[in-house]
């Protein structure tokens, strides 16, 4: 294969937007195309206005500025980006299916097949597939067969490099990632594939955290990676629930193992439980491979860790009814934050989500305000849940732009997201135009309880 100068990437998600972006930034000699079948979001990548972007990453807008029309493409052109490219990454969303064999555990894989069939039919010379979406071991080898069997004879190239990047701090993942994975076949074409991908990362990234592995090792890490991220905060989680019946306080814990060199510091924040595109759909769908191997003890394992996470959503939002003497019933509750975590304006399985729709079951007011998520998806979360009409959650939560107002006449405060900004906010006076008693329930140890609660709020934290 000679030296990779046209790549198409198919999916301008929150995975391909960025990936592709650094990879234009940082190799000006090669023309990077991103294809979507959204006209939407393809129109929204190429808004003259950077912060109109479909994707909010710190960064992103300076890098899209300094390569859009120079190296970089956003288009709905898919089969001409295809043809014209020497490697094809498919990045592609992957939800858990929602019906049929598998229904709520296995990866749907049906935008998979979508981009192996396109790419098949349109490709009139050799090319390197890519697959960048998580995806489950050996669907390599589904891609393979499509590829091969409905094909115009021309030779594929199939290699698995997921991308490790997260939310929020995309930018500095993808300029300096911990490492690159790439999965390839071993035959002698297979390595040179492997060696055309590593080319291209080399051109920022240094060679020894480029690791070359065969295409099933590379699939499962993936998966694999993020089953233990999501453990240590299900691990987290469950002490902070022992920490707050025995006076233990669940940051001290942390501190005090995240010290141990073996153990580590980081991912060890208790919280309202994770969210994320990623955390829980991987798992799921480990823990469905494991049983479709007869591996019952090793998929019971892994669900526990959803379990758990599942547990410490519901408990937040019980254990504020409780507080707030067993009934909201018509109480104004507001939210700060909605985004799964800080600095991103995704929403996909935020723990907000979830414990909303346990408060509106209990007919709360719910008023939400999120500086980077708009009402539109807030109720968009809700009404995919299904728990209850489009018109009842419409009427049961209410969107604010402005904090203050949001909390105006609340009987009680939510911290959902870590946003840094709230702990900036004059509390005086949000406590001024509060209900009394006024109720902070912070589900991400983010604000400052003592100096809170000498104010007069009643304060509540997770692990303490
Ligand atoms: C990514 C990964 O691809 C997924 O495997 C991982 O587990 C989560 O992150 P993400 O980029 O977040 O997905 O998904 P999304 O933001 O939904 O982007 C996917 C894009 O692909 C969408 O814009 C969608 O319109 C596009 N798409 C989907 C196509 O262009 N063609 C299709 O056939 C299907
Ligand atoms: C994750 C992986 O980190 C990334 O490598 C993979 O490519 C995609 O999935 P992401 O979902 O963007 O990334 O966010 P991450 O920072 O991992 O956080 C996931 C969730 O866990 C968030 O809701 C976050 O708030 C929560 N979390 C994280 C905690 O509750 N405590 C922690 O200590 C860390």
């Amino acid at each position: 294969m000679s030296k990779i100068t046209n790549i198409c990437c198919i999916g301008a998600g929150y995975v391909g937007g960025p990936t592709m972006a650094v990879i234009a930034a940082k190799c000006p000699h090669i023309k990077v195309t991103i294809v979507d079948l959204n006209v939407a979001r393809i129109a929204a990548w190429n808004d003259e206005n950077l912060d109109n972007l479909p994707v909010y990453e710190p960064g992103l807008d300076k890098i899209v500025g300094e390569a859009r029309g120079r190296n970089l493409f956003f288009t709905t052109e898919v089969e001409k980006a295809i043809d014209e490219a020497q490697m094809i990454f498919i990045s592609v969303n992957t939800p858990t299916k929602t019906y049929g064999l598998g229904k709520g555990k296995a990866a749907d894989l049906k935008y998979i097949e979508l981009c192996a069939r396109q790419i098949a039919a349109v490709a009139k010379d050799d090319k390197i597939v890519v697959e960048k979406s998580t995806l489950p071991v050996r669907t390599a080898e589904a891609v393979r067969s499509i590829l091969d069997n409905t094909g115009n004879g021309v030779k594929f190239q199939i290699l698995s490099n997921p991308e490790f990047l997260a939310e929020g701090t995309a930018m500095e993942d993808l300029l300096a990632p911990d490492r690159v994975l790439i999965g390839g076949d071993t035959d002698p074409e297979g390595v040179a594939a492997i060696d055309a991908l590593v080319e291209v990362y080399a051109n920022w990234i240094p060679k020894e955290r480029i690791l070359t592995t065969n295409v099933w090792s590379s699939e499962l890490s993936k998966l694999t990676a993020n089953a233990f991220l999501a453990q240590r905060v299900s691990s987290i989680n469950a002490m902070s629930e022992l920490c707050e019946k025995t006076g233990a306080d669940v940051s001290e814990v942390a501190r005090a193992i995240g010290m141990d060199s073996r153990i580590g510091p980081k991912f060890l924040k208790a919280s309202v439980g994770f969210g994320g595109s990623c955390f829980q759909k991987d798992i799921l769908n480990l823990v469905y491979i494991a049983k479709s191997y007869g591996l019952d003890e090793v998929a019971d394992y892994w669900e526990q860790v959803i379990i758990m996470n599942d547990h410490q959503k519901r408990r937040f939002a019980s254990n504020m009814v409780k507080t707030l003497y067993n009934t909201v019933s018509g109480k104004k509750l507001a939210f700060l934050g909605w985004a799964f975590k800080k600095d991103t304006n995704d929403t996909r399985e935020s723990a907000a989500i979830y414990v909303a729709d346990d408060l509106l079951y209990e007919q709360a007011g719910i008023a939400v305000y999120d500086p980077k998520v708009e009402e539109e998806q807030i109720l968009a979360d809700l009404n995919y849940l299904g728990t209850r009409s489009k018109e009842e959650n419409a009427k049961g939560v209410t969107t604010f732009s402005d904090p203050y107002d949001a909390c105006k006449d609340a009987h009680a405060i939510a911290v959902l997201t870590e946003w840094d900004e709230f702990k900036g906010y004059d509390w005086q006076r949000i406590y001024d135009n509060m209900k009394k008693p006024a109720f902070v329930f912070d589900g991400r140890n983010v604000l400052d309880g003592e100096y809170l609660k000498s104010i007069g709020f009643v304060f509540q934290t997770i692990g303490k």
